[in-house]
């Protein structure tokens, strides 16, 4: 069997964060390996897994409608958005298209993993004119299924169906 994913359970509720780990862990290709209170010891830690794992790369915090304003640089090649940008509204994705345009390299790499657009109550989610409109000057090269699973049950409820959308610039 190969290695379980490793994950660090980060809520600020105990009660939650002791919920999530029963049912993770309990899961055979899952691991528990921590729990933080908030986000910046979730970050604090995952600085220490990057560190012991020889990894290069910065982990920074910040509203992604206002990077500029948080003070995190610029010259990145690559964005990595795990499921934040599909459930901004617009106002919003338009600031997230226009901020992750001005920290990043000009062939940079953007890959946002989002729901499809359904009436859903938990996410917004996007469909591909959205993903466009939010970055213009950024051609959508690659929509690729995500093959995540949720839980089963989880998975039947929400049926998430999400996407992984690659941009480069045009
Ligand atoms: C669906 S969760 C994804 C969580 C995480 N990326 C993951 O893969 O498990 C969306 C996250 O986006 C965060 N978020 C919402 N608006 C944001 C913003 N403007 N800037 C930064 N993060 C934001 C929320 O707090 C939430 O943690």
């Amino acid at each position: 069997m190969s290695e379980p994913v490793r994950i660090l359970i980060a809520d600020d509720q105990a009660l939650v964060r002791g919920g999530l780990r029963m049912i993770l862990d309990a899961q055979p290709d899952l691991e528990v390996v921590g729990e933080a209170a908030d986000g910046r010891e979730a970050l604090q830690r995952a600085r220490e897994r990057v560190q012991q794992a020889g990894v290069e790369m910065r982990l920074v915090r910040g509203d992604v409608t206002d990077l500029r304003a948080a003070g995190i640089g610029s010259g990145f090649r690559l964005v990595l958005d795990t499921g934040t940008f599909h459930d901004l509204n617009d106002t919003h994705r338009a600031a997230m298209g226009r901020e992750v345009g001005a920290i990043t390299v000009s062939d940079a790499t953007v890959l946002l993993l989002v729901w499809p657009k359904r009436r859903r109550p938990l996410i917004r989610g996007v469909d591909r004119s959205e993903v466009e409109a939010a970055f213009p000057g950024w051609k959508v090269t690659d929509v690729t299924p995500s093959h995540f699973r949720l839980p089963k049950i989880v998975d039947l409820l929400l049926r998430p169906d999400e996407h992984w959308y690659r941009l480069r610039r045009e």
